[in-house]
């Protein structure tokens, strides 16, 4: 029995399998099809197999899929919805075929499918570790199998500036040589970043960059000393809250100006990013001072502003910016009423608990990578057993723009990394974004995920298991 992860809404199987052979085509929507011809292996025709159709899609952001003894048709209103149909056929075919298809056994089979949540996400911390261009491609390409559509980079820390900016050449020249493990760190050059944007649009992910204000910002402040009240030394460490802006100093607002206008400016996405994260070396005058200020400077480059849930001590925010929550399930002091903040500003909710959507965190004590906090390990079985509207009272799927799965990089040095420790919890959290709640069984999933490990091996993606 072949699956799909996420769970789809509908699937009616019918009597009988479809043969999918070698000479098999791929038409219909040219962007959708050309991409599903790359990926199984096929050939572009005009008489196609495989038909992807752009045509009138009944549920927002959904598509149809079926499968017939006489071939393969999805139905979509955008190229977007056609590639998720092209996502659940890659799924529903054998493992061993899923890289290039000879001949593949198929479910006769009627899918209707549309997600629970527009915000799908994950995110990948570019700066306790730097990860090549290269390298942000290949997860792009491991979470659109999952039907995610966001890709939120950490681009700053205290270990380093990652995002070249014209006006501000040190933050890169010295800000961006250190690194967790002292490598040598690296930065993404404006065309570097130019080419993440674009591929990932060429798997209908929108990239969130982010910009972490005013804590998480030792590098900063070693590229450019006059951004600190106090000296700083370059940072490889794991520790955090030591850094902040210098907030009483107008440099700052210049350098905040500077920065989110050329951010904003390589930026086609909506979001944009400005953390606000553990600023515990910010007095609480000054942090309100600090984030009133920084989100009108932002606001005026046109983009819809996020900020970790400890933004939402603010009542002075831009009306509509969203929150991140990343408290855990059963929320710690305060952030239930930091999120709430943003809801009552006008904006929406991203959902990342900590115990059980951080993917740095150990699936087990015997796991060589990754730490232990945020109550963990946390287990697969962990990743999947929430549900994001039942965290926050009057925060429930209206309030809620979508769900994200963080990964921060204390002990991530490469993808295979990345996703050794991402996959397969990555697969709860897409399950949680994007199936209907009714739909989801954790018995079940767990019998998905033995044949979905297989697909991830034959398609090159390390994982951590099923345990
Ligand atoms: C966070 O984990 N500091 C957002």
């Amino acid at each position: 029995m072949t699956t799909v992860i996420p769970a789809p809404v509908s699937r009616v199987d019918g009597p009988g399998t479809f043969t999918l052979t070698s000479s098999a085509t791929v038409g219909g929507d040219t962007v959708t099809a050309g991409y599903a011809a790359e990926v199984l292996g096929l050939a572009v025709s005009g008489d196609p197999t495989i038909d992807l159709a752009l045509a009138a899609s009944p549920a927002p952001g959904g598509y149809s899929l079926e499968i017939t003894s006489g071939g393969i048709r999805a139905e979509a209103d955008t190229a977007a919805g056609l590639f998720l149909a092209v996502q659940s056929l890659r799924q529903l075919l054998p493992a061993d075929q899923a890289t290039g298809v000879t001949s593949a056994e198929l479910p006769i089979t009627r899918i209707d499918d549309h997600p629970r949540f527009h915000y799908r996400g994950a995110m990948l911390d570019v700066a306790r570790h730097f990860f090549p261009v290269d390298a942000v491609k290949k997860y792009i390409d491991d979470i659109a199998l999952l039907k995610l559509n966001h890709l939120h980079l950490h681009l700053t820390d205290d270990q380093g500036w990652r995002i070249h900016i014209d006006s501000w050449p040190e933050l890169t020249r010295a800000g961006a040589t250190t690194e967790i493990g002292g490598r040598g760190g690296g930065f993404y050059s404006k065309d570097d970043y130019r080419e993440i944007v674009l591929y990932a649009a060429s798997r209908f992910i929108t990239i969130v960059p982010e910009i972490d204000l005013p804590g998480h910002t030792n590098a900063a402040s070693v590229a450019y000393p006059e951004l600190s009240d106090v000296p700083v030394e370059p940072y490889e460490g794991i520790e955090v809250g030591f850094s902040s802006l210098a907030i009483r100093s107008e440099t700052t607002y210049r350098f905040v100006d500077d920065v989110i206008r050329e951010i904003a400016g390589l930026t086609p996405g909506p979001y944009l990013h400005l953390g606000g994260d553990e600023s515990l070396s910010t007095t609480d005058d000054d942090f309100l001072y600090f984030i009133q200020r920084a989100t009108a400077i932002a606001a005026r480059y046109g983009k819809t502003l996020i900020g970790w849930h400890e933004m939402g001590r603010s009542t002075a925010l831009p009306a509509g910016t969203i929150g991140q929550y990343w408290s855990f399930t059963t929320p710690q002091e305060g952030a239930a009423e930091h999120t709430l903040s943003f809801v009552r500003q006008g904006g929406q909710i991203i959902m990342s608990p900590a115990d059980v959507a951080y993917l740095d965190i150990k699936y087990d004590d015997a796991t060589e990578l990754g730490l232990v906090w945020a109550n963990g390990p946390t287990s697969v079985a962990d990743s999947y057993d929430w549900d994001p509207a039942a965290i926050i009272p009057g925060i429930g799927d209206e309030q809620l723009l979508g769900v994200e799965a963080p990964l921060w990089s204390e002990t991530t040095a490469t993808i295979g990394d990345v996703e050794y420790l991402a996959f397969p919890r990555i697969a709860s959290i897409a399950e949680i974004a994007w199936s209907p709640a009714g739909k989801r069984d954790a018995v079940e999933f767990r019998q998905r995920l033995d044949r979905f490990v297989q697909l991830l091996d034959a398609l090159g993606i390390h994982h951590g298991g099923v345990a």
